[in-house]
């Protein structure tokens, strides 16, 4: 078969672990007797040096008219004193407006290989983690209505139509169905009108789902026990805002963060691939030496001098990059958009033996293990698959 595929690099280390990650598919074309056509377009800060726009028409039509979207990372600090609107983030932002991704699945697994690597304790962690957050994407605080009264007040509205909760509702509710049958819905309930509208909505759907265990959690709560008992969740529902919060929390807790990938799914099979390293540049540098108190939560995360992007600048162009988030989801693109079920088990199988047999990046690097880059990585997983 024949398939269309729009390829955003992006900025930093994205042009490599894209680059890496299109060699794999290539791999899967010759062997599964596919044609992939990749059309480059641009976004973020390549689109702003080259058309003073982070999110030109002609990208959003070329991915529009595509199969699926693969994207590396956007940002940098290049371009970090834009105003908001002309940032590489919104470039990021316009695309999932703009091309309808209310859905975005962010997987939360711990690999067996680099169990070291979680933070939390064996005890904790037991046999292994394997969560499915799914955070709506086009709502809430993201796209409410906005606005500032000079140097005195500033607002975003935070809004849920009742057709936005019911979609990520049946999204996550028919995602549970192929796993272990468990949803839970997070919100703010005891607080705010809107999760109380969310809630209502989301039990709404459930009545669809009768095999479907159905729990809800305040937000503040979801974060704690995501540390204290993540074995207890298979998937998370929740909004834009608590979802872009607790999906890099629980990326993080599996150790995993620099392997995750992550799919943006518009109604039917359309959606956007990214790492989800790229697609969350503030997660890398987190302190966790400071312990967070009840009793002073102001105080916690305050020592982030020097954000560290999703783009990773200091380490692009020098065949460092880990590629194996983008690799899987290439994975997840042919699972997802392309139904080519037997391929992406091909490529996470290639990519679970490449870690077997000890190879690894620098951000994933152990005593004992052979140091690649990432050129090198996406060879060996090649040659596995
Ligand atoms: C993410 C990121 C984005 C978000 C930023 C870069 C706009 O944090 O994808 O999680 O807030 O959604
Ligand atoms: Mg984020």
């Amino acid at each position: 078969m024949d398939y269309k595929i729009a390829v955003i690099p992006g900025d930093g280390i994205g042009p490599e672990i894209v680059g890496a990650s299109i060699k794999v598919l290539d791999k899967i074309a010759e062997k599964f007797n596919h044609t992939f056509n990749y059309t480059e377009v641009l976004a973020g800060g390549a689109a702003i040096d080259a058309c003073d726009n982070p999110l030109p028409q002609e990208t959003v039509d070329i991915c529009l008219d595509s199969d699926a979207v693969l994207l590396g990372a956007l940002g940098g600090p290049k371009w970090d004193n834009l105003p908001g609107d002309k940032r590489p983030e919104a470039g990021l932002l316009g695309l999932r407006k703009s091309l309808g991704l209310y859905a975005n699945l962010r997987p939360a697994i711990l690999y067996e290989e680099l169990k070291a690597a979680c933070p939390l304790k064996p005890e904790i962690i037991g046999e292994g983690l394997d969560i499915m957050v799914v955070r709506e994407l086009t709502g809430d605080v993201y796209f409410g209505e906005k606005g500032r009264d000079g140097d005195f007040a500033a607002w975003d509205i935070m809004k849920y139509t009742r057709p936005e909760v019911l979609r990520i509702a049946k999204k996550a509710f028919e995602i549970a169905m192929k796993r272990d049958k468990k949803v839970t819905n997070v919100d703010k309930a005891n607080v705010l009108e809107v999760s109380r509208f969310w809630r209502s909505c989301v039990e709404e759907v459930a009545k669809d789902y009768p095999e479907v265990e159905l729990n809800h959690l305040y937000v503040d709560n979801a974060a704690m026990q995501l540390v204290i008992n993540p074995k207890q969740f298979d998937v998370i529902v929740t909004g834009n805002l608590f979802g872009d919060i607790l999906s890099d929390e629980a990326s993080m807790i599996t150790g995993s963060i620099g392997m995750l990938p992550s799919a943006s799914m518009a109604d039917g099979k359309f959606g956007m691939f990214e790492p989800i390293h790229g697609s969350a540049p503030d997660i890398a540098n987190q302190d966790k030496a400071n312990p967070i108190h009840g009793s002073a939560p102001d105080i916690a995360n305050q020592d982030k001098a020097n954000p560290i992007h999703g783009s990773a600048p200091d380490i692009a162009n020098q065949d460092k990059a880990n590629p194996i988030a983008t690799i899987v989801s290439v994975a997840m693109m042919l699972r997802y958009s392309l139904d080519l079920i037997a391929e992406a088990d091909a490529i996470e199988a290639a990519v679970k033996k490449t870690l077997a047999q000890g190879y690894r990046t620098g951000d994933i690097f152990s005593a004992g293990m052979a140091l690649v880059g990432t050129t090198q990585m996406g060879q060996k997983i090649i040659d596995n698959l």
